[in-house]
């Protein structure tokens, strides 16, 4: 018998699709091969920070989660221990309370702490690693960011849903010979806006990667009127921008939250409705990329990182985060995973074919 006897897990960050059947292949492997017991910790790092947000899990929890969105275990993109902000008497105050998390996690006895999280918090899950925590990181995230993997779950799902929006735009903008510009998630990385534009057959896919000039938009819709394809298909990322112009972020009236991409949809829908005779309408797909069930693709990644995270934890392989390589899952450090984040290479194949098939990025080649 291996050291490991009982295991935390928790969900941080924004939630995707896929984490269910994370957490379901967790407790099942911990559960039923390792006879360990499994600690559910509720909405993140808070639910270490806060006394009862601890639940035991077991298969009966688990039992029907697979095909639901969500987590049972609930997320936050707030409350990183070593800067908690909270608002007293009308103040924001900032405290580091990783000491109380520590302690939390040796009261709990966990031999153990599966994080599931993008990028923040796989960097907080590295920090307590550092200071002896036995962390075990599961990438997660709809933006498919992490350097370190081939892919995230939940990318696949959201794909699917941003697709099949771009499908549904398709038909009434012909019908109304209108331009429709779709703003899609993905922050910094424009993954979401290429390949779904590439799969909906995007006539425009701006990205943060290719600062674009509206200009060049325009003409693209100039082009297409030319030829007599009287509508045309914007796909825009919510990181993209002009060239030489910011992100376009939505400040948040809460103290507490942090600014938000988004807007820039809007502004190029009245741009070109300024410098073109179409009409112009533009939708914001927002959280439901974020929502409904994981499609079989990300239900099987999540079950993989699962059991295979349960396993790195059997080995005591600590500090480390399961990641996809090609067809294979493994184990790559935490310092890695959270080094730099993936974004389109500009030069990439996929932009490539994208300007072989007539794809304007909105940019000078
Ligand atoms: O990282 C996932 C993500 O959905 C991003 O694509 C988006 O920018 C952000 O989270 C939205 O965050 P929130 O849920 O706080 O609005």
């Amino acid at each position: 018998m291996g050291a490991v006897r009982r295991i935390g897990v928790l969900t941080g960050g924004g939630d995707c699709p896929g984490l269910n059947a994370v957490i379901r292949a967790v407790v099942k492997t911990a559960t039923t091969y390792y006879e360990w017991e499994v600690i559910g910790i509720e909405d993140g790092f808070e639910g270490l920070i806060k006394e009862g947000k601890t639940h035991p899990l077991t298969n009966e929890t688990v039992r029907g989660i697979l095909p639901r969105g969500g987590t049972i275990l609930g997320s936050t993109n707030r409350g990183n221990p070593f800067a908690y902000r909270e608002r007293k008497e009308g103040e924001v105050t900032v405290t580091d309370l990783s000491r109380q998390v520590i302690d939390r996690c040796e009261r709990l006895r966990l031999d153990a702490l599966l994080v599931i999280g993008g990028d923040g918090s796989l960097g907080i899950a590295n920090d307590f690693f550092k200071l002896g925590v036995p962390v075990v990181g599961i990438p997660k995230t709809i933006d498919n960011d992490l350097s370190a993997t081939d892919v995230t779950f939940g990318f696949d799902t959201a794909l699917n849903t941003a697709t099949e929006a771009i499908d549904k735009l398709h038909t009434t903008a012909e019908s109304h010979h209108r331009v429709m510009v779709l703003e899609v998630m993905g922050r910094h990385a424009g993954w979401i806006a290429l390949e779904a534009g590439l799969a909906g057959g995007g006539d425009i896919i701006l990205i943060p990667e290719l600062p674009f000039q509206v200009d060049r938009v325009v003409e693209q819709i100039r082009r297409r009127d030319a030829s007599g394809r009287s509508f045309s298909i914007v796909v825009v990322a919510e990181g993209a921008a002009p060239a030489g112009v910011g992100l376009f972020t939505i400040e948040p009236r809460d103290p507490l939250a942090r600014a938000r991409l988004g807007g820039i949809g809007d502004w190029l829908a009245d741009q070109v409705g300024q410098r073109t005779e179409h009409e112009v309408r533009s939708l914001v797909l927002g959280h439901l990329q974020r929502g409904g069930s994981p499609t079989p693709r990300d239900r099987i990644l999540g079950t993989r990182f699962g059991v295979e995270a349960v396993r790195l934890a059997s080995r005591e392989q600590f500090g480390h985060m399961v990641a996809l390589r090609g067809t294979e899952i493994v184990a790559v450090t935490l310092d890695e995973a959270v080094g730099v984040l993936k974004t389109v290479p500009p030069e990439s194949a996929l932009v490539h074919n994208a300007r072989c098939l007539g794809v304007s990025f909105g940019d000078e080649s």
